[in-house]
Formats: structure tokens, C-alpha cells, sequence
């Protein structure tokens, strides 16, 4: 059973649009990369699936877009503040790949430089909408960054073996190219460990609880 701490955020640093939120790790677990923390921010009703971005000694850092209430009060933490975190949850990464390249889009970069890290910096590719959001792509070593309207298809390398987290159009599109892909999938999660059902996905005509059979799922 994956553990439940109190964390302290140790920094809120932005990103570009996004922040970045370290917290201490106390004796929580890494994890391999891919896998997800459910934070629960003081005040709010549910916790909210977030994925490992940085590991540095005795803290876990993640990449947090404010989209809703939920990552909005999550972004709100200062130094000093607690929060609840479990983890690590879910299916990472398999890591047992040649020639690896990550491919990220958006605040689907978020696994990469944990990822990067454990791959030893292979080479990504990376699209983000605007330039201020490719501010991002300084976390992730060896990447080549696309802005929109050009798509991070138009520019894969052959040859690579893909792992890749991002918008669903986006994977979907390098599924298409790369149909021996891993991808890292997204659904509204509610508890996190397989009790709720709350994260169920049609994927290739089967029902999967993302939070246990996912989130990273080989296409093949
Ligand atoms: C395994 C996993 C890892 C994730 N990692 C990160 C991360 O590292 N950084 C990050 O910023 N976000 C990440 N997310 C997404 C993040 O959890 C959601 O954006 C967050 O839960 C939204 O909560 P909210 O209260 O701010 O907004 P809400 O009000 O709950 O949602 C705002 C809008 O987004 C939609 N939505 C909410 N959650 C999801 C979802 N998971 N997939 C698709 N649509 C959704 C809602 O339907 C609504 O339209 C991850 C999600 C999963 C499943
Ligand atoms: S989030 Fe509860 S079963 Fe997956």
C-alpha cells in the first residue's frame, strides 16, 4: 500500500505559466518515473494526480498548471505550508529501452526531467502553444522544442523507442506513427489506488482503471 505523509512545500517557483512545487519527501518513495502522487491541498474536498517531476535529495518537485480549484490551490502553497501526498501510485515508464526519446506536450512534460534523469538525458522533442509556455522545456535536457502550429509528429525521429506524455490528440497522433509507443495517459482520478472506479478509460474496445493499469500504457 503506497503511503499517505504530511509534506511541508519547501518552494514555489514559476515556470513559465506553470509552477513548479517542491515539498519535503520525508520517508516517502520516488518511485520510478511515470508514476503519480495524489496531493491533497488543505481546504479542498479531493486530492489531484500529479506527476513525479524532479526528484532532488530529500524533496519531490512537481509541475503544476492551475487549471481548476484544485491545482489552483495547489499552486497557492507557499514555503512552510502542508499538504497531504500518497504515493507513489500507478505504472511508471518501462526503462528497459535502446534508444529512447521523450516526447512531451504541454504540462505533459512533467514526468520528462524525472524521466530524463533515469534514461541518462536521451534526446526529447517537445511541443508547447506559445513560447512562454516553452519556458517549461529548461527542465528537461537535450530537447528540441516546437511551438504551435508545428506539432512535435512533424519533427519524430525515426528509429526511437517513444515515450511520450501529453494532451490526447497529441498522443493519439504519435500513437498513429508509433504504435509501439509508451503513453502516458490522463483521466480525472478520484482516489488514486483503484477504489473508486472514478478513472475509468475505453482504450483499444477495454474498460482499464488508468490509476492501476496506467497511467503509461504500451500501445502493442
Ligand atoms: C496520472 C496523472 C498525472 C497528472 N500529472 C499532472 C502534472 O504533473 N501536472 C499537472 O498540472 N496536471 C497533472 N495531471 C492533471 C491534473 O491532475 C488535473 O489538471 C487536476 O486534477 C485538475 O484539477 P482542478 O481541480 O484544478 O480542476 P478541475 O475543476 O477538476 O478540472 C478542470 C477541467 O479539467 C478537466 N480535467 C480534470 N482532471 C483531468 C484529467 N486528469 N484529465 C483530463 N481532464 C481533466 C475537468 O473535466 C475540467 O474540465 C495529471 C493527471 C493524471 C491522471
Ligand atoms: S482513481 Fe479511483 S479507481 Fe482509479
Amino acid at each position: 500500500m503506497p503511503k499517505r505523509r504530511l509534506s511541508t512545500v519547501t518552494s514555489n517557483e514559476a515556470v513559465g505559466p506553470y509552477t513548479l512545487l517542491r515539498v519535503s519527501r520525508g520517508r516517502l518513495h520516488t518511485g520510478a518515473p511515470g508514476q503519480f502522487f495524489m496531493l491533497e491541498a488543505p481546504g479542498r474536498l479531493l486530492p489531484r494526480p500529479m506527476s513525479l517531476c524532479l526528484a532532488p535529495a530529500g524533496e519531490l518537485g512537481f509541475l503544476i498548471d492551475a487549471i481548476g480549484p484544485g491545482t489552483r490551490a495547489l499552486c497557492a502553497l507557499g514555503p512552510g505550508d502542508k499538504l497531504a501526498v500518497l504515493g507513489p501510485l500507478g505504472n511508471g515508464f518501462r526503462l528497459d529501452v535502446e534508444r529512447p526519446l521523450l516526447v512531451g506536450g504541454g504540462i505533459g512534460i512533467a514526468p520528462l526531467p524525472y524521466l530524463s534523469e533515469a534514461l541518462e538525458q536521451p534526446p526529447a522533442v517537445l511541443g508547447f502553444r506559445s513560447a512562454h509556455h516553452a519556458e517549461a522545456a529548461a527542465l528537461v535536457p537535450n530537447a528540441e522544442v516546437v511551438i504551435d502550429p508545428v506539432f512535435v509528429t512533424e519533427v519524430l525521429p525515426e528509429g526511437r523507442d517513444v515515450l511520450a506524455c501529453g494532451p490526447e490528440p497529441m498522443l493519439e497522433a504519435v500513437r498513429a506513427l508509433r504504435p509501439d509507443a509508451q503513453l502516458a495517459w490522463e483521466a480525472p482520478m478520484a482516489c488514486g489506488y483503484g477504489a473508486c472506479y472514478g478513472c475509468v478509460v475505453e482504450i483499444d474496445n477495454e474498460l482499464k482503471r488508468l490509476c492501476v493499469e496506467g497511467p503509461v500504457l504500451s500501445c502493442s
